[in-house]
């Protein structure tokens, strides 16, 4: 099993990404981060059946089709999905190497409501990537500053720990069912 894990935070001490981390020390199989930092925006011109994808899309491209699972983790800006991973799931629309994927999405806020409607915003574009969204896999975490520690980038809160541990076991347990499964020839 090999979990890719997509960030919807650039940011150095980001809370989100000690989710990420956490969550991947927790799921203790092969995992790899998505660099998506350095995508071009998302234009149809370059991805058309005359044009070669830019080497940092077909990287990702190649990264999604070599994982079993799809883990997102990442913040809520103005109630939407951060920028960056909007435009990194743009590029994989047409593609379609989310078809079938197992994936799991956790949005984390300082605030109680948990990241929801980027969530729901995040879920909704996968559905329409036909990705395989794993019910019990996702995660709306609130009030997430204090239950990590900024400096180690990890969560150190116990409960939310066993929470995410959870989820990433569900998000496997499909993962494992669907690699199991004979494929169409
Ligand atoms: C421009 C901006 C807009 C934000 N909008 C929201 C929001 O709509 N909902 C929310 O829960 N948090 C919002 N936040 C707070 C972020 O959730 C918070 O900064 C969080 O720490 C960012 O995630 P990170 O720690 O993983 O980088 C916003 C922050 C910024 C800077």
């Amino acid at each position: 099993m090999k979990i890719l894990a997509i960030s919807g935070s650039l940011r150095a001490r980001s809370t989100n990404n000690a989710v990420l981390r956490s969550a991947l020390d927790l799921a203790d199989v092969p995992s790899s981060i998505a660099d998506i930092a350095g995508l071009p925006h998302f234009n149809p011109d370059l991805d058309c059946e005359d044009a070669t994808a830019p080497a940092p899309v077909a990287a990702l491209r190649r990264a999604v089709t070599d994982a079993d699972a799809v883990l997102i983790v990442s913040p809520e800006y103005a109630h939407g999905v951060p920028g960056v991973l909007k435009n990194a799931l743009d590029w994989l629309v047409s593609s379609g190497e989310l078809v079938g994927k197992p994936t799991a999405v956790i949005t984390a806020s300082p605030f109680p409501t948990g990241g929801d409607h980027a969530n729901a915003q995040l879920r909704e574009t996968l559905r329409m990537l036909m990705a395989d969204l794993v019910p019990d896999a996702h995660r709306e975490l609130p009030a997430i500053g204090p239950k990590t520690d900024p400096a180690l980038g990890v969560v150190t809160d116990p409960v939310t720990l066993d929470d995410l541990r959870t989820a990433v076991t569900a998000l496997l347990t499909t993962a494992r069912t669907t690699a199991s499964e004979p494929t169409a020839t």
